[in-house]
């Protein structure tokens, strides 16, 4: 299993001094606490079902996710087909989280899939394609897709983020650990055209869920490496947060994707 790192900046770059203490290696920053995703899971679930439905989830006989984390999604997907479900993720099965006996964990990597070209019914991915090499993984999960075969996916993009008031604002520190950490923070917006350009059609759809800026929302920001100036600019923002709850407005985009493999695939 490779453990590599992607981060566009090493950590060698700062100083200790400049840096956040963390008990976490940074390879473990593609990773939430298994607390921070089931909160997730369970925020997008209306969206999530809404999504696979749209996929025809039902009627798919294999399915596969990757960037599978705590298998929580996995054992939902489980749950919902009564099939089995191959998750795919670098790291080793999870402990912590009792996964459904239909899971099927496989260490891989989203851009060297271990299955056959045009096998694979659909392929979901939530919250990782901002921490793959996008393009390959997106080429990778083109090639195993079979005919009417679906990629279904759930981005971000911090790049988009709407927040209100300004002393609320945090997206600068979003971008700027994100990509410290080897992410791809406007991933979102790229999806599409990576889905096109792999052969896929493609269908894009957004997020109609709005609630009101909470401190919860900066708990992901926290697990994150953060420098010693945006760790004090982050407890600000939290501080302002609690004084004006009432008008703070924070908007993630979440980029969520389908993208279909022709019935007559070119060049197959
Ligand atoms: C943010 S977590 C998302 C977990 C899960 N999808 C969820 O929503 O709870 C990203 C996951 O992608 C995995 N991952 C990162 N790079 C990967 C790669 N190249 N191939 C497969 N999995 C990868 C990480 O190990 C991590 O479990």
């Amino acid at each position: 299993m490779c453990l590599r790192l992607r981060g566009r900046r090493t950590l060698n770059d700062r100083s200790n001094s400049d840096r956040e203490s963390s008990d976490r290696e940074s390879s473990d920053r593609d990773l939430p606490s298994v607390d921070l995703c089931r909160t997730q899971a369970a925020w997008l679930r209306g969206a999530r079902s809404r999504l696979l439905r749209r996929a025809a989830l039902q009627g798919r006989r294999t399915i596969v996710e990757i960037g599978a984390g705590w298998g929580l999604v996995a054992n939902e997907l489980c749950q919902r087909t009564g099939r089995s479900v191959l998750a795919v993720d670098r790291r080793s099965p999870p402990r912590g989280v009792e996964l459904d006996e239909r899971v099927q964990w496989i260490v891989g990597q989203a851009e060297r899939l271990p299955f056959a070209d045009r096998s694979v019914d659909l392929i979901f991915a939530q919250l990782t394609f901002l921490w793959l090499d996008a393009s390959r993984a997106m080429r990778e999960a083109a090639r195993v897709l079979a005919p009417g075969g679906v990629l279904v996916a759930i981005e971000p993009d911090y790049g988009g983020l709407m927040e209100y008031p300004p002393d609320v604002a945090t997206q600068h520190l979003w971008l700027s650990a994100l990509r410290r950490a080897g992410a791809d923070p406007c991933i979102g917006r790229k999806l599409p055209g990576m889905c096109a350009a792999a052969g896929l059609r493609v269908e894009t759809r957004f997020l109609d869920r709005y609630e009101p800026a909470q401190n919860s929302r900066l708990d992901l920001l926290a697990e994150l490496e953060l420098l010693a100036n945006e760790a004090k600019e982050l407890a600000r923002v939290r501080h302002n947060l609690e004084t004006h709850s009432d008008i703070a407005v924070a908007h993630l985009p979440l980029w969520m994707v389908i993208g279909e493999q022709p019935t007559t695939a070119k060049g197959v």
